[in-house]
């Protein structure tokens, strides 16, 4: 079997991850892997097969990793591996910290759930991986910050959005020209990436088809690439020239929250870095109060946590309606488009997450009485802009729930405040640059309690994926 399966494979175009059985061999299965991820779970008189570790977490914490063009042949008791060749090969077995435990629901209704109220944790261990006790930052990135003039985030989905939200960081504290694209996008042009380019991938699997094809690509041009990655040793971490790990644990529920939350904070510790190795004088002083902020993130998601009731009656409110939209300015537009995003992907309510300067060009003429409009207005210098915006939709007839947060004087929002239709989120204050960790959090709850007030499913959403390893 072994044999023919190598025979078939050199047949195969594009990218594949095979298993194979056969009535003749009823004891084996023979796998085979290119370019789409296949991991092996070793267990006792028992091995598993999977496209990542999460799935089989529950069974064994310990993996072989196929790379490409590699076979191995299993059984129960034994895993023999071969190159394209049918030469034998070792592999090294690797343990995951990761255990059984940290993918189970732990009494919570949903993994959704249980992974939003571990943000803290999530943000907590992924600091701590990186910061010392005096805030010193080691990520051990040996590059000459000073070659770069350019820096690229690439990324899917809500791993995009992280990359949205910290463009603001490294354009600010590096100086640094950052652009934000999505991996299926940048791929298949020709993107302005040269030796004098960091490209930074976003990755909560490591395995996402286009992001990977994206770093290939990048690594052809010249670029240094670093990696953003939760599930350790996936496919994008063995491309990557650097690899930062997000801490998040696990994330089963297919709409990502902490691992979102852990991604802006990894970021905002790499632009942090970045900054202190360029030593921009400008800065500094800000630095240091970034860092700040960074480690009291922990403890303010926790607070943050607090607004859950709240949420749960506005959701009661609007969870039958057709069209939600989301508005903000700077990094708190970049979170509209992830709470918009979240409640797509699992109320199936049509919504747009849009600058708050772009209503006048479009979508206003969408607004009617009793259209729910959600504005997160957290940046200073611009919260009376946004505030602005609600107040047009309100003059439409819009419903409003403000996200805010409680160094804002109730006076800058008087007027949707007093609107008895409309509801008042407040969140800790921390740095602009960091809001999107904490000001997204209402709106996961918000995506959540819709779905559930639905009776939708809100792990495992229509039509959608965990990982997403073909094109
Ligand atoms: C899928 C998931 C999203 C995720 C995106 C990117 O669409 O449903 O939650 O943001 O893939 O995944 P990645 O693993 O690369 O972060």
């Amino acid at each position: 079997m072994l044999k023919a399966v190598n025979k078939a494979i050199k047949d195969l175009k594009g990218s594949y991850a095979i298993s194979v059985i056969s009535p003749l061999f009823p004891k084996k299965i023979v796998v085979a892997k290119k370019d789409s991820p296949l991991v092996i779970g070793k267990g006792e008189g028992e091995n598993f097969i999977a496209s990542d570790i999460p799935a089989i977490l529950n069974f064994t914490n310990t993996f072989y990793f196929l790379d490409e063009m590699e076979m191995a042949e299993i059984d129960a008791n034994k895993v023999t591996f071969y190159n394209i060749n049918l030469k034998q090969i070792d592999k090294p077995l690797k343990s995951i910290e990761w255990d059984a435990v940290a993918s189970e629901k732990q009494g919570y209704a949903d993994f959704m759930l249980k992974e939003i109220y571990e943000q803290p944790k999530a943000i907590r261990e992924t600091i701590g991986s990186k910061f010392n006790s005096e805030n010193d930052i080691n990520l051990d990135i040996d590059l000459d910050f000073t070659k770069f003039n350019k820096i690229y985030i690439v990324a899917c989905g809500t791993a995009m959005h992280a990359g949205l939200a910290t463009k603001y960081s490294f354009e600010h504290f590096c100086k640094i020209n950052t652009e934000v694209d999505v991996a299926s996008e940048f791929r298949y042009r020709d993107p302005l990436v040269n030796d004098k380019t960091i490209c930074i991938f976003i990755s909560q699997s490591g395995e996402t088809a286009d992001t990977i094809a994206a770093l290939k690509l990048a690594k052809e041009k010249g670029a240094k690439t670093i990696a953003i990655v939760n599930v350790i040793d996936s496919s994008i971490t063995r491309v990557a020239d650097y690899t930062l790990y997000t801490h998040a644990g696990p994330e089963i529920a297919v709409a990502s929250t902490k691992a979102y939350t852990a991604q802006v904070t990894l970021l905002s510790i790499l632009s942090a870095y970045i900054a202190e190795k360029l030593n921009i004088k400008e800065v500094a002083d800000e630095l240091k109060e970034l860092k700040k902020d960074i480690a009291e993130l922990p403890q303010k998601v926790e607070e943050t946590l607090k607004v859950a009731d709240q949420i749960k009656d506005f959701s009661q409110k609007v969870f039958d309606e057709k069209d939600i939209f989301f508005i903000g300015r700077g990094t708190d537009y970049t979170v509209s488009m992830e709470g918009s995003l979240k409640l797509k992907e699992i109320s199936y309510i049509h919504s747009e997450g849009y600058q708050a300067g772009e209503l006048k060009h479009g979508p206003i003429a969408l607004i009617e009485d009793n259209v729910t409009v959600i504005g997160v207005a957290t940046v200073p210098g611009i919260i009376s802009k946004t505030v602005s915006n609600l107040e047009e939709v309100q003059t439409r007839g819009a419903k409003i729930l403000l996200v805010t947060n409680d160094s804002i004087p109730e006076s800058e929002y008087k007027n949707i405040k007093d609107n008895e239709k409309n509801t008042i989120v407040i969140t800790p204050t921390t740095s602009s640059y960091l809001s999107p960790v904490l000001s997204v959090i209402p709106l996961q709850i918000l995506a959540y309690n819709i779905a559930k007030a639905k009776s939708l499913d809100v792990d495992k959403p229509r039509n959608l994926a965990k990982s997403v390893t073909v094109e």
